[in-house]
């Protein structure tokens, strides 16, 4: 790993020091322009001695807002210092987990995997328009069925059609000859460009799609395509075990098909919500543009508009507290929890479908008594009555203990 190491306590809090002191300080410094303050201290309690010990909080008080994209154009100057963090959370992904080349990417820390998606999908509908001269009803989005909702909510806001390809029922994946009869019916439709979203594990399974499936179908159907990956979810997990560095199908920028990929950190790696992180290889973003943002130094070519810089601290901080290969472990300990209350659900011949490289274990609904899910809190795949599955998720709070406790009540039905 090139840039993914550990920092002590001490590293991280001089360096977060250093990048909240090269920021604008509204209390000493003259700044007259912006509509932004620190936090009111007649309402939050800023003065307060813990305060000292945790540049994180300290940030939250000053309240830097990282409006815009940090690795792209100009920034805002004002927050120069935490913007900094940033790039560093954003080189990490790109380089050191999904191999980028060095400086050849582009993205931002968006509010969740929603915005970033559709980040995604806006880039390309953008793009598909400026530079194909696509005409709107020409540009389809495809993904798979267990596809998380933000696809269809993008397409509703970017006025896009969208078709969803159906996978096998147990194993999740989706069959090349289905894919292919769906391409040729939206080629029949009208539909020349493609925006594909393939999921590097899905919300419900965990499942994860081949990307290598879609371009295949699609370059055999002489369709153009742009492939984004919803790694929302599995990006913190899927990526770390890879059985080797010579493993075919990585879902990486080695691909070189693969464009752009969200991974949330506030998923996996338990860091504050509003922390999506969207990545694309350089020469896409510009394609959200809004040039009439010009009032933001770079103009804005995110979704959002202002939004947390504590949030990148906190993001960076999680990384630098871990580095690299104690993350590897941290993931490989909920790994082998899945693995254990897997064989113990095949001991009671309980069916269920779960990605080995995945901490999602989904069950089928008819070995669950309904009120075994309520009392353990299982997510069904849907609220509206009759579930066909229940999912459990082991992360980091799920405990053997509580695993063997959810075994034990299932035993006794
Ligand atoms: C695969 C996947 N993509 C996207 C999202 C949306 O993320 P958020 O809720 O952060 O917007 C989720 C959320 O669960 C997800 O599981």
């Amino acid at each position: 790993m090139k840039y993914w190491k550990r920092l002590t306590k001490s590293e991280q809090n001089k360096r977060i020091k250093e990048a909240i002191y090269k920021n604008v300080d509204f209390d000493s410094d003259i700044s007259l322009g912006y509509p932004a303050s620190k936090l009111d201290e007649k309402v939050f309690n800023t003065d307060v001695s813990f305060l000292k010990d945790s540049p994180l909080l300290q940030a939250f008080v000053k309240n830097p807002n990282h409006i815009g994209c940090h690795t792209f154009g100009e920034s805002e100057l004002a927050f120069e210092g935490t913007q900094q963090l940033e790039r560093e959370v954003l080189q990490i992904l790109a380089v050191d987990i999904f191999n980028c080349k060095e400086e050849k990417y582009d993205g931002y820390i968006a509010t969740g995997g929603t915005e970033a998606n559709i980040e995604a999908l806006w880039i390309y509908r953008n793009l598909f328009k400026k530079e194909y001269q696509a005409k709107q009803e020409e540009i389809v989005i495809i993904c798979s069925e267990d596809s998380h909702y933000s696809m269809p909510k993008g397409a509703n806001i970017l006025n896009l059609d969208i078709a969803f390809v159906s996978v096998d029922f147990y194993t999740r994946e989706i069959q090349k000859e289905t894919l292919d009869k769906l391409i040729k019916e939206q080629k029949k439709r009208g539909k020349k460009y493609f925006i594909v979203v393939s999921n590097m594990a899905t919300t419900m399974f965990g499942s994860v799609d081949d990307p290598n499936l879609f371009v295949t179908v699609l370059q055999e159907n002489k369709v153009d395509f742009k492939l984004h990956i919803d790694g929302a979810f599995g990006g913190f997990i899927y990526p770390f075990k890879a059985k080797s560095s010579l493993e075919k199908n990585k879902i990486d920028f080695t691909n070189t098909h693969i464009s752009s990929i969200t991974i949330d950190a506030h998923k996996m790696l338990q860091a504050p919500y509003g922390t999506g992180i969207f990545l694309c290889r350089e020469n896409l973003i510009q394609y959200a543009a809004t040039k009439e943002a010009q009032y933001v130094n770079g103009t804005d070519v995110t979704m959002v508009g202002s939004r947390s810089g504590t949030n990148a601290i906190a993001v960076w901080m999680i990384l630098f507290s871990y580095g690299y290969y104690s993350w590897f472990e941290k993931i490989s300990v909920l790994l082998m929890r899945t693995n254990w209350f897997c064989t113990e659900l095949d001991q009671l011949n309980i069916k269920y479908y779960r990605h080995p490289r995945m901490n999602i274990v989904t069950i089928h609904a008819a070995y669950i008594p309904e009120k075994i899910a309520l009392k353990y809190e299982l997510v069904p795949d849907t609220h509206n009555g009759n579930p066909k599955w229940y999912k459990i998720v082991i992360m980091d709070h799920v405990e053997l203990d509580d695993l063997i406790e959810f075994i034990n009540a299932l035993n006794k039905v």
